[in-house]
């Protein structure tokens, strides 16, 4: 209800965003939302109609993350220009594995992104650096686009652990995937995530120069320039436009931000 009451009122009284060219410049700056487990179709319409009345920065990818039921729900009322994700799948086609989606079954939803490696699926879950890299690996090579999660937990950052956490999440999945072409990296400091405690935008442009320095390194100076590294972590409409200004920053992954209508703001924070 809530929900509803804040879309009515922010559809009567937003200015509409202002449809101007923007030039594009490198990587493509991309935002995505992750509904993670919440809503119902109803709150999904809310949020759909939230996207499609108001105009988007034509320059930017805009992914919904939508739950597993929910995905051909989405992908249908969403327009072709917004990508629809699943927020988690298994490396494998088809088997007993119960509960489990497969890549496959997600393209079948005509949906051609997923996350993984996100940071409730990696404590809640105990999902390990080496399956989300099988998953990683396994997403891509049927087709899948991925968002790619990784960062450090509070104890690590106050252990100054930040870059060697991170490092060892970014190899993990180098050891298994050669093209990066479909990768976005999604730097989310665990602290920040739901808490409202957002990195600051030097906290974040250290840790994502730093990723970008370790691509350069280790994967090739081609895959590190065109690589997308996208900050997630208590984005929201006031802290997106400073965030984005950073060199090294490409977009974000946004959690509770993405249920509000707000995230219009988010996606159009370039451009505003
Ligand atoms: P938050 O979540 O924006 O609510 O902090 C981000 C995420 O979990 O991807």
């Amino acid at each position: 209800m809530l929900l509803k009451l804040l879309f009515r009122s922010f559809s009567s009284t937003s200015k509409p965003f202002k449809c101007s060219a923007v030039k594009a410049m490198g990587r493509k700056f991309t935002v995505g939302g992750n509904w993670k487990m919440n809503g119902d179709k109803a709150t999904y319409d809310g949020l759909i109609a939230n996207l499609t009345s108001n105009c988007l920065d034509k320059e930017v990818d805009v992914v919904i993350g939508a739950p597993a039921c929910y995905l051909e729900y989405v992908r249908t009322k969403l327009p072709s220009t917004i990508g629809v994700a699943a927020q988690n799948c298994f490396y494998k086609k088809s088997g007993a594995f119960t509960g489990e989606i497969s890549p496959e079954m997600i393209l079948d939803n005509k949906c051609d992104w997923v996350i993984i490696g996100h940071s409730e699926r990696r404590q809640i879950f105990g999902e390990t650096d080496q399956m989300i890299a099988e998953k990683v690996n396994y997403a891509l090579s049927v087709g899948l686009k991925v968002i790619f999660c990784i960062g450090e937990t509070l104890e690590e950052r106050e252990a100054g652990k930040t870059h060697e956490v991170c490092f060892r999440q970014m190899q993990a999945a180098a050891d298994k995937v050669k093209n990066w072409d479909n990768v976005v990296v999604a730097y989310e400091p665990v602290w920040a995530i739901g808490t409202g405690k957002v990195a600051t935008p030097e906290q974040a442009q250290d840790v994502h120069a730093a990723l970008r320095t370790w691509a350069k390194d280790k994967l090739s100076p081609e895959i590190a320039e065109g690589l997308r590294i996208i900050y997630g972590g208590s984005v929201t409409a006031d802290n997106a436009p400073s965030l984005s200004k950073q060199p090294d920053i490409d977009g974000f992954l946004v959690g509770g931000a993405s249920l509000k209508p707000e995230f219009v703001k988010i996606i159009n924070c370039k451009s505003d």
